[in-house]
């Protein structure tokens, strides 16, 4: 036993409290991901592990050399990838089929093939046993033994692979358009990791109310001309959403929501707002505003659209289930031109989200720009400084109870609905109710306001009715 083992023995523990499993778990761990199993949840007909029958981001080609395989899990898959002898990346089950070792703790050691790190079994891009070294040339394993192949394509740098069991489809129908731009279009990648589940992950973005309380300190949202409303503005109405080709669900009217506590002379939103059963208002303070008019005098001056009315047009060279402030399946929101956020099912606990932004320059130099840009600020402001608010507030979110909803959650309803009714290879097992408890309290919530809504979740099965123009969600 070495000294300060022996030292921790002695001590026992002192001084001990009950600080330290508080919550059942160490410090501030976020608690297991349990699926809700009701017939009165549509989230019980979610895949914890995510939707098999799709394309994934995986990782950087670059980032794959020609000597060592890497291991990656997705969707609780384990797989390995390397180069095969055209130097395309290709992917198997990290499972040898000999005798089960990990295949990526193994080496290319003939350029273009991969071998098992315990008997030297070598396989090609294709999973074929090619030769069995510690059995010499005369092998009869050869030809017979075959790691399962995962189909795989590489765009603009990132490697997609097909985790499903069945014939894949067109990679055109999964990966983002952006991807098979021309070399105008630049596209970015960023990884991060989120110890909770992909749906949680996923839920978070487009949350109606979520920006104005969770992003008010964001860098981003503090040095803009709209900083002082936080994000979305407080509103008690939810986002209006319509389905597009059983493939997105799109928020098509924001305006007449988020100005819901407008004064109907001014039109202005109030910074603060007074909350008569605490006897306060909300923001406690007004140090926001201190800072606020340089960047509204900005705006004005160099005419930015944010600092007016928040509408972006539609990206001219996307269809329409592709277009912005829209959750689009397997499971990404697509924020464009901001950025999409892919959540990547790692296991049932831990999502990979996989950040997307692109942008178009026709010459060298603005791609040049761009680049710069993107690595000395947008990166950072975005997908860190922003996207950890969303990680630190929703990680917590527990689906195994029953929710209550508001009025402010129809565009939740309205992702669950796609997921669970046009989701490639959904559970069919268990048949949930046409409106669950749940579903039912969006409307109700919206009646209570007097605003009639075409009643939300047949916003979904019809196939959507908003004629408004699409809207940036602000935040998300
Ligand atoms: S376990 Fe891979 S060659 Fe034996
Ligand atoms: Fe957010």
């Amino acid at each position: 036993m070495s000294f300060i083992t022996s030292l921790r023995k002695m001590i026992g523990g002192y001084p001990g409290g009950w600080r330290q499993y508080a919550r059942g778990y160490a410090g501030e761990e976020t608690p297991p991901f349990v699926q809700p199993s009701t017939p009165d949840d549509r989230r019980t007909l979610i895949p914890a592990e995510g939707l098999r029958e799709y394309w994934y981001p995986a990782l950087p080609a670059k980032d794959v050399s020609a000597k060592k395989p890497v291991g990656l899990r997705l969707l609780n898959q384990e797989l390995v990838f390397f180069k095969d002898a055209k130097g395309e990346v290709q992917a198997l089950w990290d499972y040898c089929p000999h005798r089960g070792v990990y295949l990526s703790f193994g080496d290319c050691f003939f350029k273009g093939f991969l071998s098992c790190p315990y008997h030297g079994a070598t396989f090609d891009g294709d999973g074929e046993c090619v030769e069995f070294i510690t059995e010499g040339p005369d092998s009869k394993m050869v030809g017979r033994l075959k790691a399962r192949k995962f189909p795989t394509v590489t765009k603009k740098g990132l490697v997609f692979v097909w985790m499903g069991e069945g014939e894949p489809v067109p990679p055109e129908e999964d990966i983002p358009p952006e991807f098979f731009e021309g070399k105008e279009t630049q596209v970015w990648t960023t990884f991060r990791y989120w110890h909770c589940n992909w749906m949680i992950a996923l839920e978070n973005t487009s949350d109606a109310h979520n920006a104005f309380w969770v992003h008010k300190n964001a860098l981003r949202v503090m040095f803009s001309s709209r900083g002082w409303l936080g994000g979305r503005a407080r509103t008690p109405l939810g986002y209006r959403s319509k389905l597009v080709n059983g493939k997105a669900v799109r928020v098509v009217n924001n305006a007449d929501t988020a100005n819901y506590y407008a004064n109907p002379s001014t039109g202005k939103i109030p910074y603060k707002l007074y909350y008569p059963r605490v006897n306060g208002h909300w923001p406690l303070t007004s140090r926001r505003l201190a800072w606020v008019w340089a960047f509204q005098l900005w705006d004005r001056l160099t005419g930015n659209a944010r600092g007016a009315a928040p509408q972006r047009q539609a990206d001219p060279r996307m269809p329409e289930d592709w277009q912005g402030g829209s959750m689009r399946l397997p499971g990404m929101q697509r924020l464009i031109p901001l950025y999409t956020r892919w959540c990547v099912p790692v296991d049932k606990d831990m999502t990979r989200a996989v950040y997307i932004r692109f942008r178009r320059h026709g010459t060298r130099l603005g791609r040049l720009v761009e680049s710069l840009r993107f690595r000395l600020f947008i990166n950072f402001l975005n997908h860190f400084n922003f996207s950890d608010q969303d990680y630190d507030a929703m990680r917590t979110t527990r689906w195994q109870h029953p929710e209550y909803l508001s009025a402010t959650d129809a565009h939740l309803v309205a992702e669950r609905r796609l997921i669970a009714e046009f989701g490639r290879g959904i559970r069919r097992d268990v048949s949930v109710a046409a409106v669950t408890t749940a579903e039912a309290q969006v409307v109700e919530g919206h009646d209570e306001l007097g605003v009639r809504w075409d009643d939300d979740y047949g916003q979904i099965r019809n196939g959507g009715g908003g004629e408004a123009a699409p809207v940036e969600i602000q935040g998300g």
